[in-house]
């Protein structure tokens, strides 16, 4: 393993090794406010060794949530509980980042907001037509992002993910298929999130890191490469590269590629801009993390569903132990602890 466990830097923010725990939704709450639960994932999940942890989707506004269950960052008083994970985390010698969100039309909210008219067919199988966002709502939601990214700051965080793909709302303005309008944010697609980075950056100080999770189809890889090239120019600190628009992204990857569709994006991004590019996927073994590290010289892999059925993912394969194994049975996707993860129920087997 010559670069997997090689120490690595995001701005100040040291980073042990280049494994990253991406964001995952486990809700445990519907009001927004941290739980026990919560604290004690994130302290098993910082004790197992990965370099970074980028907290789940935390939602900017009650309105645009993904799920009932989803934590929340639209009031001060959320402050208090987001800190004892913070703090839990760094007791542990991890940085940790928050993932800021909000669902736009693809939301749980009864009235949802989208750029332009999009018909999005829901988890009930209903099909949603989004309001179009006024001038007024975009300004609203933009200063939500802006005073989450606040509240994150004061409550520990050493830097903030903007969540900017699978097809919540700043991927819906992005994606130019989405979004039709014909003002400013539709004529320039990434001028919501570029407003939204720029406030940021005069509202927190300069070493807070701010970073994106960019679709790399959005809709096509040149989408991805083109806004990934605006946003370091924008002056964002890192590019963690995924995608997932539903039927909206067009992906058209060499079909001997060795990786994953999202890997490959962070790739060809990584190959255009200097800043760290996060690579994310089916990467379910330190060997092939190890292998695309080399292969596509991006900085940092994530490991996703990898911690969910082994939180001690990290140490494990330092060690050369077993470090289990996904299925992709797709039961975890809303259920992040469930007791029927066929990967982890194999694993806990093997490893009693
Ligand atoms: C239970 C679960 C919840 C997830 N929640 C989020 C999320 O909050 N934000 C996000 O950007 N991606 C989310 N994802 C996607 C993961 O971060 C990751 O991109 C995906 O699982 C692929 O990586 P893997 O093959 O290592 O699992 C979630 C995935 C799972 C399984």
């Amino acid at each position: 393993m010559k670069k997997l466990f090689t120490e690595f830097n995001i701005k100040n923010i040291k980073m042990k090794n280049r494994i990253c725990v991406p964001p995952m939704v486990v809700g445990f709450r519907p009001d927004g406010y941290v739980a026990i639960e919560n604290v004690e994932r994130y302290e098993k999940l910082a004790k197992g060794g990965a370099g970074l942890i980028i907290q789940e989707a935390t939602c900017v506004n009650n309105d645009g949530k993904l799920s009932g269950n989803q934590l929340g960052i639209w009031e001060d008083a959320q402050i208090e509980g987001l800190k004892r994970i913070v703090d839990v985390v760094h007791e542990e010698n991890c940085p940790i980042f928050l993932q800021i969100h909000h669902a736009g039309v693809v939301g749980i909210s009864n009235d949802p907001m989208c750029p332009s008219p999009y018909e999005y067919k829901n988890y009930a199988g209903n099909i949603v037509v989004g309001r179009v966002m006024t001038s007024e709502d975009i300004k609203s939601i933009q200063d939500d992002f802006i005073k989450a990214a606040g509240r994150a700051y004061k409550a520990g965080y050493d830097g903030i993910e903007l969540h900017g793909c699978h097809a919540y709302l700043i991927s819906q303005f992005l994606d130019k298929k989405v979004n039709k309008r014909t003002d400013k944010y539709g004529t320039n697609p990434e001028k919501f999130v570029i407003e939204i980075l720029d406030e940021i950056r005069k509202t927190t100080p300069k070493e807070f890191v701010v970073g994106i999770r960019l679709g790399g189809f959005e809709p096509l890889i040149e989408d991805g490469i083109h806004y990934a090239k605006i946003l370091e120019k924008s002056g964002i600190d890192f590019l963690d590269i995924s995608y997932g628009f539903m039927s909206e992204q067009e992906m058209h990857v060499d079909k001997d590629y060795k990786y994953s569709n999202a890997v490959y994006a962070a790739q060809k991004i990584k190959e255009v801009v200097s800043i760290p590019v996060f690579a994310v996927d089916g990467i379910n073994s330190a060997e092939i993390a190890e292998q695309i590290l080399t292969d596509t010289n991006v900085d940092i892999v994530d490991i996703a569903r990898g911690f969910l059925i082994n939180p001690n993912w990290a140490n494990d394969a330092k060690e050369g132990k077993d470090t289990g194994k996904c299925l992709k049975c797709a039961k975890c996707m809303w259920f992040g602890q469930s007791k029927v993860c066929a990967g982890k129920v194999i694993f806990e087997k093997n490893n009693k």
